[in-house]
């Protein structure tokens, strides 16, 4: 049962509750009497604070804090490879030899004869060391055993970003959980006290760096690099910083004019190199551990070196340059496509942009440069096919974008679980080096040996009560966060784990849960636009059904459904040609109607209404049956959670309720759009002779 909470579900998955039975409370608080770190950075005593808060509220007892260089004999030990005691040092180092920097050694070191154990956390650097205690924390939550520990871990990932899609009117694109936790009115926000908890929360799940504005640079916020909000930044950068988290601005191409005053942004323009230069240097002397740069350029009315007749190489390797001196890094997005398309234009594809914009360049840009690419060739849609560009590559670093924000999935009003969906992506094999080539291990930098890589993310929180608007979005926060420090984690696991922390251990809460989760991407999906064609929604903000919404804009997202049949038609022979971007044998299976699967068939190919799916269903019976199906298990989901009223606290059950039921409602609109537009276009009947209208 949820009790204690300063809000409803603000605590999220770092909510402490007692352990359940006196003999693990008893154990913890004599395993965690007393806590030592070996050292007095900000970032471990960080680590010692939290450790102690969860100690105190899941064992009843608050455990000694002590001060260093005092020498414990039981308790808990923290430090750093290297800067430990040399016992300590030659007790961890079969261990500690296998990590590195952000990771860490959870260890058992036995007592002499009549002392007590001892726990070493020793992280390969500082925030490493706040991982380690983050990970012994949440053995405690769940209730495991941690007398014989020999844990040792390594993220799979350098970066593990977090973008903000804050505007600092107080306002966040495509955000659903309410305002900004940053801005307010053209100002950071004078409380940092959220921020703080939000950096706990990220940090949790290990998280280390965070773009903490929109890549969509408006005028005040172009301003973010100048003086003017150096104070500001500091701030943050320290807030962020005590939890290991660095910070980077997203930055507007065009800021040698906006606000430096030349007259233009060339980027092989001497002027303007000195001018980024400067800036990067003022920046570092106010926040030595400031991250570097997100740029969106060329993009969607964002300016960029094409205005200048110069590629995408020049403009991010001229940032490089400027932020180089100080270990920055520029972080560049491939989201670069024609958006003032004439949709009777058929040749044009806007899935091929990507691929056809960066490609040529592979090769050409700095070290420090990241390319960071969407999961999908189009644009967060509930189904699409992994991008071609992670295959496209192997001379560039390159990162997975993903979104946690729900725009496309039901905007935290419908649940949708994204983890299975992001584990579909991780997993899929581009066979670009042959097999074994994921998106995990291109991503990270492994399959091409790249210095860099790593994982961004669009964030799903505002200063809603809950973070997230739907208490059970929260799971997606967590779960990206899990994945990007092992891509390899099942889904299920991550799932267990967060509604153990969230909801506590009532397995009958958490069974209900985990089923609501486990089935909300699919069942988002089966009521929503099929077989992988995506949008289908009302322009601009993206929610509800409007099936031809889109059809006839400058945006190049075409159904092309006519009396016949749909789908857009990227094959190599008669198509666009986009199957050609894959390696075999997904070119080869995405080419062909009869070997493309189901869930995608719409994305690559045209067919007649009565094409025969592998599931051996019509084209629009499956729509039918689909749409039927997904408005009824909508509802289901909301029955399901009904059954935990007086299981959970009040306030969450109801938020969550009222979400469900919303959910419920919005489905059968989806349902009735969607069937009765497919119907009058087909003129075919429903086989089970259900309403269509
Ligand atoms: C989507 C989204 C925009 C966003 C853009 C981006 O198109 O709707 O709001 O700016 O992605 O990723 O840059």
């Amino acid at each position: 049962m949820l009790t204690n909470e300063k809000r409803t579900g603000y605590e999220a998955w770092l909510r402490y509750e007692a352990a359940q039975y006196g003999i693990v409370r008893e154990a913890y608080a004599s395993q965690c009497s007393a806590i030592s770190a070996l050292g007095s950075s900000k970032v471990l005593v960080t680590a010692v604070q939290e450790l102690a808060e969860a100690v105190g509220a899941i064992t009843g007892q608050q455990p000694k804090i002590a001060a260093p260089p005092e020498r414990l004999s039981s308790g808990v030990l923290i430090g750093v490879k290297g800067m430990l005691d040399p016992e300590l040092e030659r007790l961890t180092a079969d261990d500690t030899a296998q990590i590195g920097d952000e990771g860490y050694l959870l260890r058992t070191l036995p007592g002499a004869a009549g002392e007590a154990d001892r726990i070493a956390v020793v992280g390969g650097s500082e925030a490493g060391a706040l991982y380690g205690v983050f990970h012994l924390i949440r053995l405690m939550q769940q209730g495991e055993p941690i007398n014989a520990l020999r844990v040792v871990e390594q993220p799979a990932n350098g970066l593990r970003m977090i973008n903000q899609w804050d505007n600092m009117d107080g306002s966040i694109e495509r955000g659903y959980a309410g305002k900004s936790i940053f801005y307010r009115e053209g100002k950071f926000t004078e409380d940092f006290e959220r921020v703080r908890d939000y950096a706990r929360l990220l940090a949790s799940v290990g998280i280390n760096a965070i773009a903490i504005n929109n890549v969509n640079v408006h005028r005040v916020e172009t301003k973010l690099i100048t003086e003017a909000f150096e104070s500001e930044l500091k701030k943050a950068a320290d807030v962020f910083g005590a939890y290991g988290i660095r910070i980077f601005l997203s930055v507007n191409f065009a800021s040698p004019i906006a606000v430096g005053g030349l007259t233009t942004a060339d980027p092989l323009d001497s002027s303007v190199r000195s001018w980024w230069a400067d800036r990067a240097a003022v920046l570092y002397r106010a926040i030595p551990e400031f991250g570097g740069f997100l740029v969106k350029a060329d993009s969607e009315f964002r300016p960029g070196p094409f205005t200048y007749g110069r590629d995408h190489a020049d403009g991010a390797n001229m940032l490089a340059e400027a932020l180089a001196p100080h270990g920055g890094i520029v972080i560049w997005r491939c989201f670069v496509y024609n958006c003032l398309q004439d949709w009777r234009d058929r040749r044009t594809d806007r899935a091929k942009a990507a691929y056809d914009h960066f490609t040529p360049l592979d090769g050409n840009f700095a070290d420090n440069v990241i390319l960071q690419i969407k999961n999908g060739p189009m644009d967060f849609q509930v189904r699409e096919p992994v991008s071609p560009l992670f295959g496209g590559l192997s001379r560039t670093n390159q990162m997975l974008e993903l979104q946690i924000t729900q725009e496309y999935t039901g905007q935290q009003k419908h649940v949708c679980y994204l983890v299975p969906l992001w584990k579909e992506v991780l997993d899929f094999d581009t066979h670009a080096a042959g097999e074994g080539s994921t998106i995990a291990k291109i991503a990270s930098g492994a399959v091409h040996n790249r210095p860099l890589g790593g994982i961004a993310a669009v964030s799903n929180i505002g200063d809603d009560d809950c973070w997230t608007g739907h208490p059970l979005a929260q799971a997606n926060l967590y779960g990206y966060g899990r994945l990007t420090w092992n891509p390899a984690l099942p889904a299920e696991q991550i799932t267990k784990e967060w509604i153990r922390r969230t909801l506590g251990g009532d397995p009958s809460v958490g069974e209900v849960v985990e089923d609501i989760l486990h089935r909300s991407w699919g069942i988002y999906e089966s009521y929503t636009s099929p077989l992988g064609v995506g949008w289908m929604v009302n322009p601009g903000h993206h929610y509800g059904p409007n099936v031809d919404g889109y059809e006839y804009s400058k945006w190049g997202t075409y159904h092309f459904a006519d009396c016949h049949g749909i789908g857009v038609d990227r094959t190599i022979g008669t198509g666009t040609g986009y199957a050609a971007q894959y390696h075999s044998p997904w070119r080869e299976t995405y080419n062909s109607a009869e070997l493309c699967p189901d869930e995608l068939l719409l994305f690559f190919h045209h067919v007649p209404y009565t094409h025969a799916l592998k599931s051996g269903k019509t084209v629009i019976q499956h729509i039918y049956d689909t749409h039927f199906a997904g408005a009824e298990e909508a509802l289901e989901l909301l029955e399901s959670w009904q059954t935990l009223e007086g299981k959970l606290e009040n306030g969450y059950f109801r938020l969550a309720a009222a979400r469900l039921r919303e959910q419920s409602e919005h489905a059968k609109e989806w349902r009735d759009v969607i069937n009765t537009y497919f119907y009058r276009k087909s003129g075919i009947a429903d086989a089970y002779g259900r309403l269509i209208y």
